[in-house]
């Protein structure tokens, strides 16, 4: 593993629980592979843009293709494509993806480049590779809270899940946050909870070490 590309999608910052455990991860995939190169995007600092006209164009019309309509894109499939593990840190925000992670969607999830639609449906262009997404919320999404309170709808790994296998990417493992509106304790029970989950990416293995 020579580039870990790691998103973090919180406008917190380094408060950000989701940026704490997907840092702590990126962390522990460097213990496993010491000369990995980690490359960081923050996308709530400095979001993409939303897809324009000349972008919406440029897809519509590849003959007339305003090469300069899909730089920020090319940038980011590139950012993608170099690197051999994905790691992204997100909260939950309304069910779903924040804004900053969708624009960053819309820029990489594009037609003739990272898939191509065929009869039988869009297929990924890019290379298979580990990937991994923390995702933060204050409520349960996965099941009913420890008082019971029902799960809530869970826009936001079903939605990474189809999205990335369009473009190719499925080897995916979720680790979720959640429940850290429920106070101090909870929150060290929840980010303990996920260390441990950490460790077996730390431990190293000798033959993937020499990758
Ligand atoms: C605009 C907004 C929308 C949110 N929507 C949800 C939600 O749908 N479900 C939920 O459980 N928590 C929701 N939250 C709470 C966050 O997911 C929670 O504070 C989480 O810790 C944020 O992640 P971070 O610590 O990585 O910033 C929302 C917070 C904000 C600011």
């Amino acid at each position: 593993m020579r580039t870990v590309l790691h998103l973090t999608c919180s406008p917190r910052g380094a408060e950000s629980y989701s940026h704490i455990i997907s840092t702590e991860l990126v962390d522990a995939l460097r213990a496993r592979h010491p000369a990995a190169t980690v490359v960081t995007r923050d996308l709530a600092g400095a979001p993409p843009g939303f897809v324009d006209v000349a972008f919406t164009r440029a897809i519509r019309d590849p003959a007339a293709i305003d090469a300069s309509a899909f730089a920020a894109s090319q940038v980011l499939i590139a950012e993608l494509e170099a690197a051999d593990a994905l790691v992204i840190g997100t909260p939950m925000h309304n069910f779903t993806v924040p804004a900053p992670l969708k624009a960053w969607i819309d820029q990489i999830v594009r037609i003739h480049r990272s898939f191509r639609s065929t009869p039988s449906g869009k297929v990924g262009l890019l290379r298979d590779r580990p990937s991994f997404v923390v995702i933060a919320s204050g409520g349960h999404f996965t099941g009913p809270s420890p008082s019971g309170t029902p799960a809530q709808p869970d826009h936001l790994r079903p939605y990474l899940r189809d999205i990335l296998a369009t473009i190719g990417i499925t080897d995916l493992t979720f680790i979720t946050l959640e429940g850290l509106s429920r106070g101090p304790e909870a929150v060290a029970t929840v980010l303990a909870a996920a260390r441990a989950r950490l460790l077996p990416i730390r431990r190293v293995d000798a033959a993937e070490a020499r990758d």
